[in-house]
């Protein structure tokens, strides 16, 4: 059998710090797909702006500057030795910038102009054509592959995500606390479940998975045995 014929795109949707990319970025190491997460387009699309002087420090958008530059933002993922993969934009190297703080906070109302979506999402679409591709983020089941053979949304508590940001924060030292980082969560899924273009929703046909009680490895072994599901079904 040609195994090409058998190959299949996984929509993984979820809340931020959901633990989504860690679990799409792992089924597709063990599956030998392509990983890729939209939401580093999205930052890199903020981090563009923010260089260009298209967001002041108050957070207001110049939209008709950034939409009328959509065209010269190249973005594009690069692996490394070590099989990460880095964000690059017009061909720079921003995987450190586009996580920082600066991006973070302002990331939300940049994608949640129309413009800045369509954009993103023919490029998303595109780099689907030949599937074998597992994507993250807010509306790939419902808006950038409706059509994906398997959809995930995946979900866990607001303390029990912020708790997980924390410790990562720590880890890099960083001295953010509990109570702030609460705060940005419960704000972002705000800001992501109330826009009006595609906002966060479950698909219909998307699996929830509620990672709360989860451990990496559990969550790892769940995924692989619907991606199996779903590829013996074909
Ligand atoms: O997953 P993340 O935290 O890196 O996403 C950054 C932001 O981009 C977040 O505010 C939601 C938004 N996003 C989106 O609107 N659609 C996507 N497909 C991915 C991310």
């Amino acid at each position: 059998m040609n195994t090409d014929s058998k190959k299949i795109i996984v929509a993984v949707d979820g809340y931020s710090s959901s633990g989504k990319s860690t679990m799409a970025r792992r089924l597709a190491k063990a599956t030998g797909y392509r990983y890729i997460d939209s939401g580093a387009m999205y930052r890199a699309v903020t981090l563009y702006a923010l260089d260009k002087g298209m967001i002041d420090a108050a957070g207001n958008i110049d939209k008709a500057a950034l939409t009328a530059a959509l065209d010269d933002i190249a973005i594009d993922f690069k692996i490394m030795p070590d099989g990460s993969q880095h964000t690059t934009l017009n061909g720079k190297d921003v995987e450190k910038e586009i996580r920082s703080l600066r991006v973070s906070n302002n990331v939300s109302p940049t994608a949640a102009i129309a413009e800045v979506r369509h954009a993103l999402v023919a490029k998303q679409q595109a780099m689907g054509e030949s599937k074998g591709i597992v994507m993250d983020g807010r509306d790939i089941g419902t808006t950038v592959f409706p059509a994906a053979e398997l959809k995930i949304f995946v979900n866990a508590s607001a303390e029990t995500r912020a708790q997980r940001r924390f410790l990562e924060m720590t880890e890099k030292g960083n001295a953010l606390s509990y109570e702030d980082i609460l705060a940005n969560v419960v704000s972002r899924d705000h800001i992501d479940e109330t826009r009006e273009e595609s906002p966060l929703r479950r698909a219909d046909d998307a699996i929830a998975l509620d990672n709360s009680q989860m451990s990496v490895d559990e969550q790892d072994a769940w995924l692989l045995d619907r991606f199996n599901e779903t590829i013996a079904k074909l």
